[in-house]
C-alpha cells in the first residue's frame, strides 16, 4: 500500500476507476452469482485501497463508486419521481380454470382461433415491493418505489445499499449499453433474513416484521439509508420500462438482457409454448412453493411476443397481456378462543391457541401453535385477540400477527402453566420452554409411541395419537417396548377394534420388527436431537447398533454434521440404564435391525470435500495442511462459500470464520483438524 503515496493525482484517478471495475465485478459474483472468485481478505484489501484513494482525492468520488454503497445522510422526506410509463399491477386468476380463462381472452382479442397456441413466459411471482432504477449510459442514476403507479418516491441512496443492484451495467459483447434504460422488479428479503431480522428486533425489544413483504417495504422506505444498509435486501428484476437504442422482440430476451447486464432476473422462469405448458409450471411452482428463498404469492404469465402486448392493450390498472396466477392464500384471519398445553415427547410444554375454526386452503383450522413462551411474550399475544393463522404445506398452522387493534380489552393474558398439565407434576424452565419434570409423564409416552410407530420411523400402521392414547390410559404400553408385546385380546378389549382390526394392528406390529434399518430405529427411539438426517448419517458411519452405542463423545465429534450438542445427547441417551433396558426388552420380544453398510474405516473424511483454512495453524504450515488434505481426496479453497464444506479454523481468524458462520458452513479448530487427520490414518 506504501506505494499510493508516490500515485500522481492522474494516476491515482486511473487506479480509482480500476478499483471501482473490480469490486463491481467481485460484487456480482458474490451477491447475484453467489460464486465468489476472490477471498473476503482480498476483497477488503481492495476496498480499504479505494477508500483510502478517495479520502486523499475527495474530487473522484462519484455517487456510484461502491464504496457509496454503505449509507447516506438521512433525509427529511422522500422526493417524487413520475415514472416515464405507469407501473401498472396485474389481474389476478386464483386457479386453473381463470388462467385458462385468460388464454382464450388473449386468442379472442388477437382473432385467433380458440385452438391457437399462444406463447407465454411463466415466471415466479415475488412477493416484494415493485421498484424501477434507472440507469444512463450504464450508470445507476435513479431508483423508485411503485407508489400510485403514476409517482412514486425516490429511493436512490436506499437502493444504491442493495449489493445485488449494480451500480454500472456490466457491458455484454453482444449488447449495447443503451443510453437510458429503466429496469423494473422487485425490492425483496430472503425468508431466512427475515426471521434473522425478527429475531434481532424481538431481542431490543423492537416491534417486528409480520412478513418478509413487509419487512422489505419497512426497510427500503427508511428515510436514513442507513438502516436500509443494514439489511440484506435483495432486488429481482422482472421487466423494464422506457429502454433507448435496443429493440425487444420477446420478454424472454429481456429477462436474458437484464441476466447480462448483471442483475438477477425472475428464476426458475420457463417459455411455454402454450397455456398447457403455464399450467403445469404453476402446479409446480405451488407444490415448491415453500423451498424457494423468497417468498412467492403466486405465477406472473406473460404473452412473450412484445408485438401482440401493443396489439392487446391495457386497461386502465392493468395490460391485457399479462396476469397473475394466483396461490391458494395461507393466511385466514380468526380469533382466539382459549389456549391449552400440550407435552411433547421431551417432555416440553407448547402452549396452543385454540381458534374459530377457518379454512385455510381446503383444511379446516381449528388450533394454531404459540412455539413458546418466550413467543407468546414477544407477541403479545392474548386469549380473545384477533389474529392472523397461516398454514403453509405440512408445518402445523402458526399466528403470524396480532391485530392489536381490535382489541377491546377482555383479551386475558397467556400464562405459563405452574404444573404440568396432563400429569400434574413439577414444571421447570428450561431457555425459552417449560419442561414436565416427571420422565413417566403419561403425556410424554404417548407422544413417543406416535414418533415410534410413525411412517419415518418404525412404519406401524394403525397406530395413532387416538390408539396410543388408549395403550396409556389402559396401561397397555408403560414403555416403548410394550408395543411388540401387545397380545390380539388387548387390542380387541379397546374401544373402536374388532376382529379384523385388531388383527391387522398385531400384523403391522409383527412385520415392522422384521429387518428394520438401522437408520429408521435410531431415529424412531427418540434420542433428542438426532432427526432423520442424522439417524442417516451415524446408520452409514457405524454401520452396527453396538458400535454406535458404544461410541465416544470424540469419536461421535468428529463426524461431519455431528456437533457437540448432537453428540452429547447420544452419550446421554446410551448411558442411560432405563433407555438400555427398554431397548433389550425390544431385542427380546424378536426385534431385528438390518445393519447399514458401512463405509470403509480407513476411508477419507475429506474426500470429495471442500476446505478452507483461516488463521494460523500451530502444529504445521498451510502448505502442509493442503498437501495433506489433497492426498486425502479433498480440495483446498481461499474462499468460503455456500459450496464449502468445512473451515479449518486456525488462531486470529480472519473474515472467513466470521462468513462461514453467516453462511452456516461446518467449523473445526486445529484440534479437531487433527483428530480428522488421525481417523484418515495419518500420524499427527
Ligand atoms: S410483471 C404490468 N413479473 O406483482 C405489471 N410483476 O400484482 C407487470 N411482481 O406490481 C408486472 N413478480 O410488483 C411482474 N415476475 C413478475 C413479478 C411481478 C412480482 C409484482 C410487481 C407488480 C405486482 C402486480
Amino acid at each position: 500500500m506504501a506505494e499510493k503515496k508516490k500515485l500522481s493525482r492522474e494516476e491515482a484517478k486511473k487506479r480509482i476507476e480500476e478499483l471501482r471495475e473490480l469490486i463491481n465485478y467481485h460484487n456480482y459474483r458474490y451477491y447475484v452469482l453467489d460464486s465468489p472468485e476472490i477471498t473476503d481478505e482480498e476483497y477488503d484489501q481492495l476496498f480499504r485501497e479505494l477508500v483510502e484513494l478517495e479520502e486523499m482525492y475527495p474530487e473522484f468520488v462519484t455517487p456510484d463508486s461502491p464504496t457509496q454503497r454503505v449509507g447516506a445522510p438521512p433525509r427529511k422526506e422522500f422526493g417524487e419521481v413520475r415514472h416515464s410509463i405507469p407501473m401498472l399491477s396485474l389481474q389476478d386468476a386464483r386457479n386453473e380454470d381463470e388462467l385458462r380463462e385468460f388464454d382464450a381472452r388473449v386468442k379472442r382479442q388477437l382473432g385467433l382461433p380458440p385452438d391457437a397456441d399462444v406463447e407465454y413466459m411463466a415466471e415466479p411471482k415475488f412477493d416484494g415491493l415493485s421498484c424501477e432504477i434507472v440507469y444512463e449510459n450504464g450508470r445507476y442514476v435513479l431508483a423508485s418505489t411503485r407508489g400510485d403507479g403514476v409517482v412514486g418516491e425516490d429511493v436512490t441512496p436506499n437502493v444504491r445499499t442493495i449489493k445485488s443492484v449494480p451500480m454500472r451495467l456490466l457491458n455484454p459483447p453482444d449488447l449495447p449499453i443503451p443510453a437510458r434504460i429503466e429496469v423494473r422488479g422487485e425490492v425483496l428479503m430472503r425468508k431466512d433474513e427475515f426471521e434473522k431480522l425478527n429475531m434481532e428486533l424481538a431481542k431490543r425489544g423492537e416491534r417486528t416484521f409480520a412478513n418478509p413483504r413487509n419487512a422489505a417495504a419497512g426497510s427500503l422506505r427508511q428515510l436514513d439509508p442507513n438502516i436500509t444498509a443494514q439489511r440484506r435486501l435483495d432486488f429481482v428484476a422482472w421487466g423494464i420500462g422506457v429502454v433507448e437504442g435496443i429493440e425487444f422482440k420477446k420478454q424472454s430476451e429481456i429477462l436474458e438482457a437484464l441476466e447480462k447486464y448483471g442483475f438477477k432476473a425472475s428464476r426458475p422462469r420457463k417459455a411455454c409454448r402454450n397455456i398447457d405448458e403455464v399450467i403445469q409450471y404453476y402446479r409446480q411452482m405451488e407444490q415448491e412453493r415453500e423451498s424457494f428463498v423468497y417468498e412467492l404469492d403466486g405465477i406472473v404469465v406473460k404473452v412473450n411476443n412484445l408485438e401482440l402486448h401493443d396489439k392487446l392493450g391495457q386497461t386502465s390498472r392493468s395490460p391485457r397481456w399479462a396476469i397473475a396466477g394466483k396461490f391458494a392464500p395461507r393466511q385466514k384471519t380468526t380469533k382466539i378462543i382459549d389456549v391449552v398445553y400440550s407435552v411433547g415427547r421431551s417432555g416440553a410444554i407448547t402452549p396452543v391457541a385454540i381458534l374459530e375454526p377457518v379454512e385455510i386452503g381446503g383444511v379446516t383450522v381449528s388450533r394454531a401453535t404459540l412455539h413458546n413462551f418466550d413467543f407468546v411474550k414477544m407477541m403479545d399475544v392474548r386469549i380473545g385477540d384477533t389474529v392472523i393463522v397461516q398454514r403453509a404445506g405440512d408445518v402445523i398452522p402458526e399466528i403470524v400477527t396480532v391485530i392489536k387493534e381490535k382489541r377491546t380489552g377482555k383479551e386475558k393474558p397467556i400464562e405459563p402453566p405452574e404444573k404440568c398439565p396432563v400429569c400434574g407434576a413439577d414444571v421447570v424452565k428450561e431457555g425459552a420452554y417449560y419442561r414436565c419434570v416427571n420422565i413417566s409423564c403419561p403425556a410424554r409416552l404417548v407422544q413417543s409411541i406416535i414418533h415410534f410407530a410413525s411412517r419415518k420411523a418404525m412404519d406401524i400402521e394403525g397406530i395413532g395419537e387416538k390408539t396410543a392414547r388408549l395403550f396409556v390410559e389402559r396401561g397397555l404400553v408403560k414403555d416403548l417396548a410394550d408395543i411388540f408385546y401387545l397380545k390380539k385380546s388387548d387390542i380387541l378389549a379397546l374401544p373402536g377394534f374388532a376382529e379384523k382390526s385388531a388383527q391387522n394392528l398385531i400384523e403391522a406390529i409383527e412385520k415392522a420388527k422384521k429387518d428394520v434399518p438401522l437408520w429408521r430405529f435410531l431415529y424412531a427411539i427418540g434420542i433428542p436431537n438426532v432427526g432423520e438426517y442424522t439417524a442417516k448419517v451415524l446408520a452409514e458411519k457405524f454401520g452396527t447398533f453396538e458400535r454406535l452405542k458404544n461410541a465416544s463423545y470424540t469419536e461421535l465429534l468428529s463426524i461431519e454434521g455431528i456437533g457437540p450438542e448432537i453428540a452429547r445427547s447420544i452419550v446421554e441417551f446410551f448411558r442411560e440404564p432405563r433407555n438400555i433396558q427398554v431397548i433389550e426388552k425390544m431385542f427380546k420380544a424378536g426385534l431385528t435391525l438390518k445393519e447399514a453398510e458401512t463405509r470403509e474405516v480407513k476411508e477419507s473424511p475429506f474426500a470429495g470435500k471442500t476446505v478452507v483454512f483461516t488463521g494460523a495453524l500451530s502444529s504445521m504450515t498451510r502448505d502442509r495442511a493442503r498437501e495433506l488434505v489433497e492426498s486425502l481426496g479433498g480440495r483446498v479453497s481461499n474462499s468460503v462459500s455456500r459450496k464449502t464444506d468445512l473451515v479449518v479454523v486456525g488462531e486470529n481468524p480472519g473474515s472467513k470464520f466470521r462468513r462461514a458462520q453467516e453462511l452456516g458452513v461446518k467449523t473445526i479448530n486445529e484440534d479437531g483438524f487433527l483428530e480428522m487427520l488421525r481417523q484418515a490414518g495419518v500420524e499427527v
